[in-house]
C-alpha cells in the first residue's frame, strides 16, 4: 500500500463513547499521536485517523458504538490509508467479531491492552505515514483532545479494573481485575494538570476508593492518597468517581471533611433499596450499612450533597423490591440520580437469568423512578436560590458549585479556570442561574 504523504499537519479525531473511564483512556491513547506531531480534528472530515475509545457496560453504550463504526466506512473507503482504530471496553468483549464485521477498520485493541496500546500505535503509523518522522519535526504537537469540556477541569485514572462481580456488569470480565497506579505517578500527573491551567481534578477508577498504593512503597490507601494530592498548591477541587459503598469508613469520611479541596458532594452508586436485589446483585452491602455509611458522610460533612445510580427491572424484581427502592431515594435525597433498564450482559451472573420483568413493566417503573428523581433534583436546586456559592468557571458563563450543581450567569464574561463567587437567584430544572459578585 502507498504510504500517504505527510501533509500538514496529520490530525487525529477521537471520539470517546460511554463512561469518564472511556473519555480519560480516549485522551491516555490519543497522547502516541500527538507526540508524533499530529494535532486534534474536530470532525472526521478533516481527520487522517479516527479513534473510538468504546463502552459496553450497557446494550445501548454497544449498540451506539457498532453502528458509528459502520458509519465510518464511507470516510474509511474514500482514503484507504486513513487510520481508524476502535478501542476499549466494547472492543475488548466483541474484537474478533468487530474484525470480521468491520474489515475496514485497521486496529482493533481491547481495554486490557491500554498498556500496548503507544506500541500498537507505532507499528500501525509507521507503516502507513513514512514520513512521520519529518511530520513532527515541522509539527509539534498541538491541540491535544482533552477528556473534559473545559481546560479547567482534568480526569486522572488512579486504577484500573474491578475487583468486585457484581452479577448485572460486564466490567470486570473486559477490564480485568485492580491495577492501582503509584502514588507519585498520580500526583505528577495532577501537578502537570495544574501547569496546564486546569483547578479541578477528578480521580477515576471503578470502585476508586478500594485504591491503594504499589506494595514497594510504604502501603497508602485512597484517604492517604486524597491527602497527598490536598497539598497540590493552585488545585482547587478535587473530586473522584466512582465510590464503593462498602470503603466509606471513618478514615474516608474523615479525609473528605478534612482536605481543604474535596468538595461537599459524592457520587455514590446504590443500585437497588431492596436486600433481596442487593443480594442478588452481589454489591456487598445492605440498605441499611449503606445508608449507616450516608449518616456517617453527613455528620463530617453537614450539607453533602449525594448522588447515585439506580437500576430498575433486575431479573425477579417485584413491585416490593421497587417500592424499597423509591423509599431508599426518599431518605438519601439525592440532588441527582443515573436511572438504568436493566439489560442483560453477556457472560454475566445475571444473563443466565431469565431476564423475566416484561418490557413494559420495566418502563413503567422507569417512569415512575425517574418522575421521583425529578422532584429531588429541582427541590435541590431550588434549595440554592438566595445563596451565595463558590463557582469554578467551566466556560465563560458556566461552572458549578463545590456541592456539584450546574450554574449559568450572563452578567460578565470570565476566563475558565475562575473561580468566582455567584449569587443564585433561580434554577430551571437542571441549572442554577445567578450573577456573578
Ligand atoms: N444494565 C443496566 N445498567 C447497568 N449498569 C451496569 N451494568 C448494567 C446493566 N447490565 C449501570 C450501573 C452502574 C452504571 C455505570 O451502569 O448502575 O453503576
Ligand atoms: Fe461493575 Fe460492580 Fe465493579 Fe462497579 S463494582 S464496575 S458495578 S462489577
Amino acid at each position: 500500500m502507498p504510504a500517504l504523504r505527510p501533509r500538514a499537519p496529520l490530525k487525529l479525531h477521537t471520539i470517546a463513547l460511554g463512561c469518564q473511564m472511556s473519555a480519560a483512556d480516549g485522551a491516555e491513547m490519543s497522547r502516541p499521536f500527538y507526540q508524533r506531531g499530529f494535532s486534534a480534528a474536530d470532525s472526521s472530515d478533516q481527520a487522517d485517523a479516527i479513534l473510538i475509545s468504546t463502552c459496553t457496560v450497557r446494550q445501548h453504550a454497544e449498540d451506539r458504538a457498532l453502528s458509528l463504526i459502520g458509519a465510518l466506512r464511507p470516510w474509511k473507503e474514500a482514503v484507504p490509508e486513513r487510520i481508524l482504530i476502535v478501542a476499549g471496553c466494547a472492543a475488548e468483549r466483541l474484537g474478533p467479531w468487530i474484525r470480521s464485521r468491520f474489515p475496514y477498520v485497521d486496529l482493533v485493541v481491547g481495554a486490557k491492552s491500554i498498556e500496548q496500546f503507544p506500541a500498537l500505535v507505532s507499528r500501525a503509523l509507521e507503516e502507513r505515514f513514512d514520513g512521520l518522522k519529518e511530520n513532527r519535526d515541522h509539527f509539534p504537537a498541538s491541540g491535544e483532545f482533552s477528556a473534559t469540556n473545559s481546560p479547567a477541569t482534568a480526569y486522572v485514572t488512579i486504577m484500573r479494573g474491578c475487583n468486585y462481580s457484581c452479577s448485572y456488569c460486564v466490567v470486570p470480565s473486559v477490564r480485568g481485575r485492580e491495577l492501582y497506579r503509584r502514588p507519585q505517578e498520580i500526583l505528577g500527573e495532577v501537578e502537570m494538570q495544574v501547569a496546564r491551567g486546569a483547578r479541578e481534578a477528578t480521580l477515576l477508577g471503578q470502585t476508586v476508593n478500594s485504591y491503594r498504593s504499589a506494595a514497594e512503597e510504604r502501603a497508602i490507601g485512597f484517604p492517604e492518597l486524597l491527602r497527598l494530592l490536598d497539598a497540590v498548591p493552585d488545585l482547587a477541587r478535587l473530586r473522584f468517581m466512582s465510590p464503593h459503598p462498602y470503603y466509606v469508613d471513618e478514615a474516608f469520611a474523615a479525609a473528605m471533611a478534612e482536605c481543604r479541596t474535596l468538595c461537599p458532594f459524592l457520587h455514590l452508586p446504590v443500585q437497588s433499596g431492596s436486600n433481596r436485589l442487593l443480594k442478588l446483585m452481589r454489591r456487598n452491602y445492605t440498605r441499611e450499612s449503606y445508608l449507616e455509611r450516608v449518616k456517617l458522610l453527613r455528620n463530617a460533612l453537614p450539607g453533602i450533597v449525594f448522588s447515585t445510580d439506580i437500576i430498575v427491572g433486575l431479573p425477579s424484581e417485584s413491585e416490593e423490591d421497587f417500592r424499597e427502592t423509591l423509599s431508599l431515594l426518599e431518605e438519601l435525597s439525592p440532588a441527582s440520580v443515573y436511572s438504568f433498564k436493566y439489560s442483560p450482559r453477556q457472560a454475566t451472573e445475571a444473563a443466565s437469568w431469565a431476564d423475566d420483568v416484561p418490557q413494559e413493566v420495566k418502563e413503567e417503573r422507569l417512569g415512575r423512578l425517574n418522575a421521583a428523581i425529578e422532584k429531588l433534583t429541582v427541590g435541590a436546586l431550588r434549595s440554592e436560590i438566595g445563596k451565595k456559592v463558590e463557582v469554578l468557571c467551566e466556560q465563560q458563563d458556566f461552572g458549578r458549585t463545590r456541592e456539584g450543581f450546574k450554574a449559568r450567569w450572563k452578567n460578565k464574561l470570565l476566563a475558565p479556570g475562575t473561580l468566582a463567587s455567584l449569587s443564585v437567584t433561580s434554577a430551571t430544572t437542571r441549572t442554577l442561574l445567578g450573577e456573578i459578585q
